[in-house]
């Protein structure tokens, strides 16, 4: 990597338009410029690529569409898999960056419309909404949520501003609409635009009223109402409590179980086994325009008149001070809290002058976030165990002595790749400081070099793989099993077919993969589709074998990219595999293809090498026809 002179400008423009980034990068260039070795020290984003060390258009750009594919990834992990890689905190600063360059380069980088996620699963009939749901402004200390404070003040007549402070609940936003008091539907977020109707799960699973009483307050003729579906602790303990009874892996996070649980296809949902609680904190769409309440308050006693519920430990304030000191009487008070936040939400209150604000493509001026510093905590590193995983790269993951943090018991962490365990010089034996923040892998922050047994030694990554004893590759940062037929990787690409993720074979959980592949029964998807009965009975009781057999010919029917994505050719993820099933009229074809039939595709330069690369193997094209085969059976 070559370093070029940066100038002080860059450097300068860079900390201006993004404090905590551009620090990094100016630390970056001069740890590069003292010949330190590569900006991987820095940390997992990738910032050799980045900007920090060339500032030539091309490398702008370069970053830029990285930042972009990164977050639109990212993206899909967490909105639309509730399985998120990253914590939100590191997510948060990809996003920023992207901003920060944006801002920096205007006539490289116009900003995409918009970023706002989507929650979109395609399982559902998508409606509209009423008026778009938005996303909210992040800020992480007192400087930024005083300036979001003072800036509100400046801009609005009159002068006073009474803010709201509200707890930010970890949940899924909801938009549901009542007419004529009655709930007609209920749609998540979406794109913004429109959603999913989860309007029957959400009914079933719920608290969430049929009507408004209308003793108190009249129903308007149509009102949407905007607020989140959460599970509470004590909902999510029990049920990690039965799974750990049956011997399955707990939940990591009562965010993504209730996104799953919320997103349950029909024959799926068991009413009676996981409860889901709604609260209301906003208003779209209101029919007559004149029943708007006037403010948030007014809203907030609308829903508490309609007997809908509501949010609770609302606070008021009128000054940066205030917010502040609100906002961490809010914080100080959240482990007692029924439910999971992460964060406070400060609105300004009163509607006429949120109006005058505005909004911009993604978020209100009138409100904000405040994301709560994740939650650390102390514990030893047990054993570093390697994970691998369906393209065969080997993961190193700390197994702890299990730790509540952020509500969760965690047992494991991510140690990324063998680069970062050398930098940390983290050990077994070692007392570390983990973080989390909602995220399903908890990152370790820190090793207590003070509390280091004697006897702990530097881990040494082994040179074979510990799923089949082939000998390792050592690329730059990934080390991988170069054996396709590893049983681990055979186990996770099972894993990945069956999972939701792909093609939803419901039925067919870890255990039942592990045996299927123990016992030789299964190494391709495409095995799953033409074992018989009697096979089955040898991994899985007579009951859930019935249960298989109809979610496997259920799975016979999917969107083609499920199954693109599901055999787990290097590089195919979700966006590709979509793009790959845009191009070709089938898996064959997919598998049979040349680098002229990509022509005109959307499909990257990655994924198609990966693809002609892992279909140059004739068995692997057997495999992927006779998937085709039992997919779509000739009559
Ligand atoms: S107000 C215009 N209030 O946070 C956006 N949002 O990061 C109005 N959220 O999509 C949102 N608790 O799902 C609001 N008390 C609260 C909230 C809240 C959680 C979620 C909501 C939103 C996300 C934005």
């Amino acid at each position: 990597m070559i370093l070029p002179p940066e100038s002080p400008l860059w450097l300068a423009r860079c900390v201006a338009a993004h404090p905590k980034k551009g620090l990094r990068m100016v630390l970056a260039i001069w740890i590069l410029s003292m010949g330190f070795g590569t900006a991987s020290l820095l940390g997992q984003i990738p910032e050799a690529n980045g900007p920090a060390a060339s500032a030539s258009p091309a490398a702008v750009r370069e970053r830029l569409a990285w930042l972009r594919l990164e977050i639109a990834r990212h993206d899909e992990l967490y909105f639309k898999h509730a399985a998120p890689e990253i914590t939100d905190a590191a997510y948060d600063d990809l996003k920023r960056e992207l901003r920060a360059l944006e801002a920096t380069y205007p006539d490289i980088a116009p900003p995409a419309e918009s970023r706002m996620g989507d929650d979109r699963s395609g399982r559902f009939p998508l409606q509209p909404h009423g008026m778009r749901m938005l996303s909210l402004e992040k800020s992480y200390t007192a400087e930024e949520l005083k300036a979001f404070v003072e800036r509100v003040q400046r801009q609005v007549t009159p002068a006073e501003a009474v803010f709201v402070i509200e707890p930010k609940f970890d949940g899924l936003a909801i938009n549901v609409t009542y007419e004529k008091g009655q709930l007609t539907r209920a749609v998540t977020r979406g794109n913004g635009a429109e959603g999913d109707d989860v309007t029957a799960n959400l009914l079933v699973l719920s608290n969430v009223p049929l009507a408004l009483a209308t003793t108190a307050a009249p129903a308007p003729e149509r009102i949407e109402l905007r607020g989140e579906v959460y599970m509470t602790w004590s909902e999510f303990e029990r049920i990690n409590q039965e799974r750990e009874i049956a011997g399955l892996e707990p939940y990591a996070h009562p965010r993504n179980l209730a996104v799953g649980t919320l997103k349950q296809q029909g024959v799926e949902m068991k009413p009676a086994d996981r409860r889901l609680t709604v609260v209301f904190y906003g208003l779209g769409e209101c029919e007559p325009a004149a029943a708007r309440p006037a403010s948030e308050q007014g809203l907030l006693a609308a829903i508490r008149a309609w007997k809908l519920p509501a949010v609770s430990g609302r606070r008021i304030a009128r000054d940066a001070n205030e917010v502040w000191r609100e906002v961490n009487a809010l914080g100080a008070g959240r482990k007692q809290l029924a439910f999971p936040i992460d964060g406070a939400v400060i609105k300004l209150d009163d509607a006429a002058q949120q109006t005058q604000l505005g909004e911009t493509a993604e978020a209100p001026r009138w409100a904000m976030a405040y994301k709560f510093p994740p939650d650390r905590v102390a514990t030893r590193v047990n054993r570093i165990i390697l994970q691998i995983g369906r393209t065969g790269a080997v993961t190193p993951v700390a197994e702890v002595e299990p730790v509540k943090v952020g509500g969760a018991t965690v047992r494991r962490a991510s140690l990324h790749n063998r680069r970062e365990i050398a930098r940390k010089d983290i050990r077994v034996g070692d007392m570390i400081w983990l973080e989390k923040a909602g995220e399903i892998i908890p990152a370790i922050i820190d090793v207590d070099r003070s509390r280091r047994p004697a006897e702990a030694v530097a881990f040494v990554f082994p040179e074979n793989c510990p799923g089949c004893g082939k000998a390792l590759v050592f690329e730059e940062t990934v080390v991988r099993c170069p054996n396709h037929h590893c049983p681990a990787q055979v186990r996770r690409r099972l894993e990945y077919f069956v999972s939701d993720a792909a093609v939803d074979i419901d039925g067919v959980g870890q255990a039942i993969v592990a045996s299927l592949v123990k016992r030789k029964l299964a190494t391709h998807p495409a095995d799953l589709y033409a074992l018989p009965q009697e096979d089955w009975l040898q991994v899985a009781p007579a009951k859930t074998v019935e249960k298989i057999l109809a979610s496997i010919e259920a799975s016979k029917h999917r969107e083609p990219w499920r199954y693109v994505c599901g055999i787990g050719v290097p590089e195919v993820g979700p966006a590709a595999a979509k793009a790959i099933a845009r191009q070709f009229p089938d898996l064959n074809a997919w598998a049979r293809a040349t680098e002229q039939d990509y022509t005109g595709s959307r499909v990257s330069e990655a994924a198609r090498r990966a693809a002609l690369q892992y279909f140059s193997d004739p068995a692997r094209r057997g495999e992927v026809a006779r998937l085709q085969r039992a997919i779509q059976p000739k009559i």
